[in-house]
């Protein structure tokens, strides 16, 4: 089953002239069309500028389509009816955990969320501790935001995507910020989040994060480009060339190893490599 549905997106930003006109300005996306199976793990790539968080706000009614549809579990996004559906369906992460930050206290923070849906009181508690430990931050959940680290930040603004019990998130370059633990870390979350059923959307520039999705959309200027599996995408050095992108390093060392074209990640190295040794 398709949970989202993009069909002939085009966004246009206007931009008003010194003189009081509307100016049209290019088009940053430009009639793209892909669906999303429920449950999936679909990692969005492409050089900046190339129109990946402006879809991403077009995928929970943040932005609307100049034109084309964007459908959210039957639902358009057009339809201001089904707005706060659709927001409480989708959630988002974004890269500047400081941007995300709006309650000075991590559980008042993660209850934000939930109390803008109108949720009971006491299902509130339960979801705010449920999605701390989720994220491994409830021993910190009295702690004033300004004392986290940047990764520990990122974790709770997802813990306050979580605790709006969302069936899909969004996540736009939600490491790109972190250090190189950080950034595991929020990896390893995305990973359970999706092998928990949450159909997972993740826009990134590490290569090494999109080769862990079960398919890869390459953004160039406003197109899809590509739409493959990570070892469709990695065997076409053409489109990777073309696209601005770079192997995963792993995938690269693969290759010069001459090692099987199924290794996508450092944990499939680790098997091929363990298998070697044995
Ligand atoms: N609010 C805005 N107003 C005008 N132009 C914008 C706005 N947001 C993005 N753009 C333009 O749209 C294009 C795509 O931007 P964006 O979606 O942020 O790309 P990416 O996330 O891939 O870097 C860029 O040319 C950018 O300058
Ligand atoms: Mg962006």
């Amino acid at each position: 089953m398709q949970f989202i549905e993009v069909k002939d997106l085009t966004v246009e930003f206007t931009r008003i002239a010194e003189d009081g006109t509307e100016v049209k300005g290019k088009r940053a996306i430009d009639g793209i069309s892909f669906s999303v199976e429920k449950g999936s793990f679909v990692s969005v790539i492409g050089m900046n500028g190339s129109g990946k968080s402006t879809l991403a706000k077009c995928l929970n009614g943040l932005l609307l389509p100049s034109s084309g549809d964007v459908i959210v579990d039957g639902m358009n996004t057009k339809d201001e009816s089904k707005l706060w559906d659709i927001r409480s369906r989708v959630g988002m992460v974004f890269q500047n955990p400081d941007n995300q930050i709006v309650s000075s206290i991590v559980e008042d923070d993660v209850a934000f969320g939930p109390e803008n849906l109108g949720v009971p009181p006491a299902e509130i508690r339960k979801r705010v501790d449920s999605a701390l430990k989720q994220v491994g931050m409830y021993e910190h959940r009295l702690k004033g935001a300004h004392m986290l680290s940047g990764g520990q930040k990122q974790r709770i603004a997802i813990a306050g995507a979580v605790a709006m019990r969302p069936e899909c998130i969004v996540f736009d370059e939600p490491t790109a910020m972190l250090d190189p633990r950080g950034r595991a870390s929020v990896m390893d979350i995305i990973r359970e989040l999706n092998s928990e059923g949450i159909t997972t959307i993740l826009i990134t520039h590490f290569m090494s994060e999109a080769a862990q999705a079960d398919r890869i959309i390459v953004m160039n200027a406003g197109h899809v480009l590509s739409d493959s599996t990570p070892r469709e995408l990695f065997a076409d050095m053409d489109m990777i060339n073309r696209a601005g992108l770079e192997l995963p390093p792993v995938v690269e060392l693969r290759e010069k190893l001459g090692l099987p074209d199924s290794i996508m990640t450092v944990d499939d190295m680790i098997a091929e490599l363990r298998k070697l040794c044995r």
